[in-house]
């Protein structure tokens, strides 16, 4: 077994702070009624009758953020009496984006296509024609993955590769599932997935040598994990998953033996296991324990709740819809206007609203609102939109700006001061100032530079109560692994970031070269209001 990371900075107070979900520990008594399942959009659902755009490389980013985007937007000839329908429908019911993530072949499209069928997205016509499917292709047991995997070479190599999206309802929540890819090439698409979504659903494979593979240093379920709390995942579902394997045959010992594996690696993580995730054992493939609780028969030993249920009734934070607006963008084109894409982290977009894009400072005016294919009068924190805008030009804009109320713009800088946790660098190398690597932080991509360290942070000496214990500040000129240090980071573009203090989404990022996640971090001071550097 790999040796647990170290433990790190994340789980500091400041960030207990922010990322503290109103949790409900127990699961116990789930609410009372049926889940049920009304048809709504099943993007992956439907065939894939146009195939889409072949694997982009791991670093070509415009187009990964493009092929995030597998709706499109369809003109809603709708009556306005149906679109306010709509829009009071959506109101009564919360919006939840959950991404699944997690080692290559761990079987996340599978329990995502499984999620759709037993709610009602997909026919039995359709699975069977995905099991012929697979059958030709000599994959039998892909079948269900196909709900999720539409295109062609995702379903020839049985590997994601574009974020896959679906949308299912239960009694309480409408969820946009947001499939990722596990494997380490298409690391980048997976943050894209995980920096839209609020929730998690970490599957694990039980299969003999599988968690193994998956949990050692360089697997994708540590990557996954750290990513997803470093891009504001904060709430995990833990699925351990193929239970049915005849390797694993439903077995408590295995299922503990995972649980009592991941808990420390969680909880270093930065998550609070007690709070923030719930483990459970599920079959993806056979969907045991997924809309219904566990059938004793298939296992006596689980009496906890099922997946719809965890789901069902998961707390998020209330995101505050009068907040300053700030909307990310991921996407944009043009339909008879300019249309960006992105989800509002804060504040309420409404028709007609003048607002600013940022950084270059454009006024536009909201035309209309799009909430996947819904024509919507507002939208509030937590939906992903796209949103007609006058006012400015395609062309003028860029993945990674972001749309902001005029009164309150977001800041644009070329530097900033942040707080990182060393993960794993490149050939053990060491992080000194001059370091090289690729920033992503909400949906910006940008070459930066580390130009300063400012103080490395010894997290044990820091959670002593005695402030005279603290050692005082030390500059260092180079750290390791594991190092956590605060810096000073540099970009050429004018970047819109705030303090992870005041808005966690835009104050959250990870530091990758050559593919690789070698840092995780946050903002924690950029310069004065107006200015993009901290010297005039
Ligand atoms: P990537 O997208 O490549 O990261 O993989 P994934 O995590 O989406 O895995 P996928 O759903 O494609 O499944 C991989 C393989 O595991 C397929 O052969 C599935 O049939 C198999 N599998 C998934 N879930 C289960 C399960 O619950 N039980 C068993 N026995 N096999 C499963
Ligand atoms: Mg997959």
């Amino acid at each position: 077994m790999a040796p647990p990371i170290p433990s790190h900075a994340t789980a500091s107070d400041a960030d207990a702070a922010a990322d503290d979900w109103a949790a409900r520990d127990d699961f116990e008594e789930p609410p009372a009624g049926s889940h049920s399942h009304p048809p709504v959009a099943a993007a992956a659902a439907e065939e894939a009758a146009e195939e889409a755009p072949p694997a982009p490389p791991a670093e070509d980013i415009k187009e990964i953020e493009s092929n995030l985007q597998s709706l499109e937007l369809q003109p809603s000839d709708a009556p306005q009496d149906s679109v306010q329908t709509e829009a009071e429908e959506r109101n009564r019911k919360r919006h939840l984006n959950v991404v699944f993530i997690g080692h290559v072949d761990a079987g996340k499209s599978t329990a995502g296509g499984q999620i759709l069928f037993l709610s009602g997205q997909v026919d039995d016509r359709t699975i069977q024609k995905y099991e012929k499917e697979a059958k030709d292709k000599s994959r039998e047991s892909w079948y269900m993955a196909y709900i999720m995997d539409t295109n062609e070479e995702e379903r020839a190599k049985g590997k994601t590769v574009e974020v896959g999206r679906a949308h299912f309802e239960t009694e309480t929540t409408r969820f946009t599932i947001l499939d990722a890819p596990g494997h380490k090439s298409y690391v980048p698409n997976m943050i894209s997935g995980a920096s839209q979504a609020d929730i998690g659903v970490l599957v694990i494979s039980a299969r003999k040598g599988e968690f193994e593979t998956g949990y050692e240093r360089g697997g994708q379920t540590r990557e996954h994990v750290l990513l997803a709390k470093t891009l504001g995942v904060s709430k995990l579902i833990v699925v351990i998953n193929k239970m049915d394997d005849p390797t694993v045959g439903w077995s408590k010992e295995r299922y503990d033996e995972i649980e009592g594996k991941m808990t420390p690696f969680l909880k270093s993580s930065g998550y609070n296991v007690k709070k923030d995730v719930q483990f459970l054992p599920i079959s993806g493939l056979l969907g045991a324990n997924m809309k219904t609780r566990m059938d004793k028969s298939t296992c006596k030993w689980w009496n906890g709740p099922c997946l719809f249920e965890i789901m069902d009734c998961i707390e998020v934070p209330l995101r505050d819809p009068k907040g300053p607006v700030r909307m990310p963008i991921m996407d944009k084109y043009k339909d008879m206007g300019t249309v960006v894409m992105g989800k509002i982290e804060s504040g309420t977009i409404s028709e007609g609203d003048n607002l600013v894009v940022m950084p270059n400072k454009a006024n536009v005016k909201v035309i209309s609102i799009y909430c996947d294919e819904d024509k919507v009068r507002s939208a509030a924190p937590g939906e992903n939109v796209r949103v007609k805008l006058s006012g400015i030009e395609e062309e003028d804009i860029a993945a990674g700006f972001v749309v902001s109320n005029v009164g309150n713009p977001v800041g644009a800088v070329t530097e900033f001061n942040a707080q990182l946790q060393i993960l794993e660098l490149l050939d053990n190398a060491i992080f000194t100032a001059g370091y090289k690597a690729v920033l992503h932080i909400h949906s910006v991509v940008e070459e930066c530079e580390i130009v300063d360290l400012i103080e490395e942070i010894d997290l044990k000496r820091k959670k002593e109560s005695d402030p005279k214990k603290k050692k005082p500040k030390r500059k260092p000129l180079f750290v390791k692994n594991g190092a956590v240090v605060v810096c000073r980071v540099q970009v050429s573009n004018l970047i819109c970031i705030e303090n992870f203090s005041d808005s966690p989404q835009l104050g959250r990022f990870t530091l990758r070269t050559e593919g690789k996640t070698i840092a995780v971090g946050k903002v924690v001071a950029v310069p004065p209001a107006g200015s993009a550097t901290f010297k005039a």
